[in-house]
């Protein structure tokens, strides 16, 4: 334990819950005597909830403090945990009215090996990667432990759930948790005949929360999409579904010459549809633009609070149009605040 850290969580903690000063001293008093800092339910829930908040990459922290918690520290066998995954899935999917949501797990006891919860797989074939080039590594993990997906472009990867440095346990994510929006065009049928489709929930499970010096390397979370990670990265990236192309053949764009603009095209016409689809399925989504300007709204509550902005704009420029939001046109101080998400090592 590091008492230091412990003590700064704490003062953020009492000033912003607005606890008294006699109710610091004592928590810390008891903290001491115990010689370890296990956060109560009420001060994990404000951890991830500021974690939340200093994430610097992130342009939807508006809503920050709407992050629910389900608190599982005390689920430690493998079965049990994937069934909290499930319950995270189902809660955060919530037929389409997406909830952000995390799932806290014991610290240094539980990881999950997957980089989101649900995610697709992909395979290296004689004729090139079939599904998601991200997943690659990933997805031969999965078989080497004994999993065999359809190989579709689209297989949704089973769990992998590890306790206490033991073998790795892999379940398969029944198909009625996951939701999936298949992408059409408001205006052009052929769009459909792509047959892409992509997963509705984003649950971000391979990063690690940490909060008073405390690290829990399993606390999976979500929010709801931005339209641009799909439309414009997931689906249009070179090294992902590469899409580009066949959405230019489908709206007839001169391909000859890389100034006729057709990847630009493509893009927009792919952000249509991929907005258009979750929309008209009743699927949490939010444009780039609109994310924007909520990102003001986040910027003016920071302010109003006295709290210094931190941010990425690397990160926070949204790859469409970048130019035609506020945040392109300022610069952000980068400098990453605790509580936090961090990246770490994969397992494998
Ligand atoms: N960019 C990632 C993806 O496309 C998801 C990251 C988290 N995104 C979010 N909207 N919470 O899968």
């Amino acid at each position: 334990m590091n008492l230091q850290e412990v003590q700064q969580f704490l003062e953020l903690y009492q000033l912003e819950q607005n606890e008294s000063e006699v109710w610091l001293e004592n928590r810390l008093q008891q903290i001491k005597i115990a010689e370890e800092y296990i956060p109560t339910t009420e001060e994990l829930t404000f951890g991830v909830r500021v974690a939340w908040r200093n994430s610097n990459k992130c342009i939807g922290r508006l809503f920050w403090q709407t992050l629910h918690v389900i608190d599982a520290r005390d689920i430690l066998k493998e079965e049990a945990i994937f069934t909290a995954l499930l319950e995270h899935i189902r809660y955060a999917t919530n037929d389409g009215k997406i909830r952000p949501t995390i799932t806290v797990f014991a610290s240094d006891r539980v990881r999950i090996w997957n980089h989101q919860l649900i995610r697709y797989a992909g395979y290296e074939t004689q004729s090139g990667i079939v599904g998601d080039p991200h997943s690659v590594e990933f997805t031969r993990v999965c078989e080497s432990l004994g999993w065999q997906g359809e190989r579709t472009a689209f297989d949704v990867l089973p769990l992998v759930i590890q306790v206490d440095g033991r073998e790795p346990q892999v379940f398969t994510i029944p198909d009625e948790y996951v939701l999936e929006v298949p992408i059409r065009h408001p205006e052009f049928q052929e769009v459909e005949k792509l047959g892409l489709k992509w997963y509705a929930v984003p649950i971000i499970s391979s990063m690690r929360f940490q909060m008073a010096g405390v690290d829990f390397q399993a606390a999976p979370f979500n929010g709801w999409y931005m339209g641009t990670e799909i439309g414009a990265r997931n689906l249009a990236d070179y090294d992902r579904y590469n899409m580009l192309p066949a959405v230019a053949e489908i709206f007839q764009l001169d391909t000859t010459k890389q100034s006729s603009l057709w990847r630009d095209r493509a893009l927009v016409e792919l952000n249509i549809a991929v907005l258009h689809s979750f929309k008209e399925d009743g699927v949490s989504i939010v444009d780039h633009h609109t994310a924007a300007q909520q990102f003001k709204l986040f910027e003016e509550a920071e302010e109003k609070a006295n709290r210094d902005l931190t941010g990425n704009w690397t990160w926070l420029i949204p790859p469409l149009s970048p130019a035609t939001t506020h945040i392109f046109h300022k610069p952000f101080v980068n400098v990453y605040n605790t509580p936090n998400y961090f990246y770490q090592k994969p397992p494998y």
